[in-house]
């Protein structure tokens, strides 16, 4: 049996760029792998076909779930279709919340039917099948921090962003993806990130500097919900967080903080109010053989 974890995603900001002809929207993103992770394990199985059990009874365990899609995109890569493959996942990333479980899942079945079947594919070869599964899913391959470009599957490797310890903070709704990259069309967004400012401050180690040019253009959205976002980044800035943001679309926010003492008092705060709240760390090193 393989084990694999599937590490969550952070973004540390996100702007977005023109609407494609293809309906999807080019994105210009810096991401960051943190501990927080689901638990994924693979077996083979006598029986030709995908079985996925999940301990989330409302996940679907169908050709629906990205993970499945990967390993069938897997077998058919090596031209292995005939083989059956079991995947247990045990989720801990919370669903809908923007930190890009489903693409995790779906980059840890990949790493692990690489080494399952011993099909010795590499980073780039496994980002590519990655790539044609979803959106985030090329990222979550190696993980770390990138900027990512096009649709999310442009990658460019950067240096480990400032230690520090992260607040996550998910409110109970979740939103809609292709309903907010909607209501994003209809606003004239007023501000983008600095990216280039966050790249250099990543460079130069600046934990403040990055953190202070934290943004998200999906808070501009006119939606009710995003007062609740803004909400829990006051508490995480009132907390001592050097700087607080929405990751994705949405619904966690987080804020990172050089004083883990702070960290915890603040998750202890605003835990009383919200169901999933988390102390993580960014995690530095590349998930795979890079
Ligand atoms: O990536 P995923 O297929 O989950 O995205 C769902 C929807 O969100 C897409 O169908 C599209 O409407 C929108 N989207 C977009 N631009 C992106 C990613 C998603 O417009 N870069």
């Amino acid at each position: 049996m393989i084990r694999e974890a599937a590490y969550a995603k952070l973004n540390l900001s996100l702007d977005v760029q023109e609407k494609r002809t293809d309906g999807y929207h080019n994105m210009l993103m810096v991401m960051q792998t943190i501990d927080l992770c689901d638990h994924i394990s693979l077996d083979l199985r006598l029986e030709a076909g995908i079985f996925l059990t999940c301990n989330y009874g409302y996940i679907p365990t169908d050709g629906r779930n990205l993970a499945c899609k990967a390993a069938n995109l897997f077998l058919k890569a090596c031209g292995r279709e005939g083989q059956g493959i079991s995947i247990r996942m045990k989720k801990e990333i919370p669903v809908g919340a923007g930190m890009a479980g489903g693409s995790a899942d779906a980059a840890a079945v990949l790493r692990g039917m690489n080494r399952l079947l011993k099909a010795g594919m590499g980073r780039r070869e496994l980002e590519k099948l990655a790539e044609q599964v979803g959106s985030d899913v090329a990222f979550c391959v190696a993980g770390g921090t990138a900027l990512a470009k096009g649709r999310g599957e442009m990658l460019e490797d950067l240096p480990p962003m400032p230690d520090c310890s992260i607040v996550v903070c998910k409110p109970s709704f979740s939103i809609s993806t292709p309903e907010l990259f909607g209501k994003l069309d209809r606003v004239k967004l007023l501000h983008h990130p600095d990216t280039d400012g966050m790249l250099e401050a990543i460079r130069e180690n600046d934990l403040r500097g990055t953190a202070i040019r934290m943004y998200n253009v999906f808070e501009e959205v006119d939606d009710r919900r995003m007062r609740i976002v803004a909400d829990i980044k006051g508490a995480l800035l009132d907390g001592g967080a050097a700087g607080a943001v929405m990751t994705g679309t949405g619904s966690a926010v987080f804020g990172l903080f050089s004083d883990e003492e702070k960290a915890k008092k603040s998750a202890e705060k605003l835990s009383k109010e919200y169901s999933f709240c988390r102390i993580a760390k960014p995690i530095k090193a590349c998930l795979f053989d890079c």
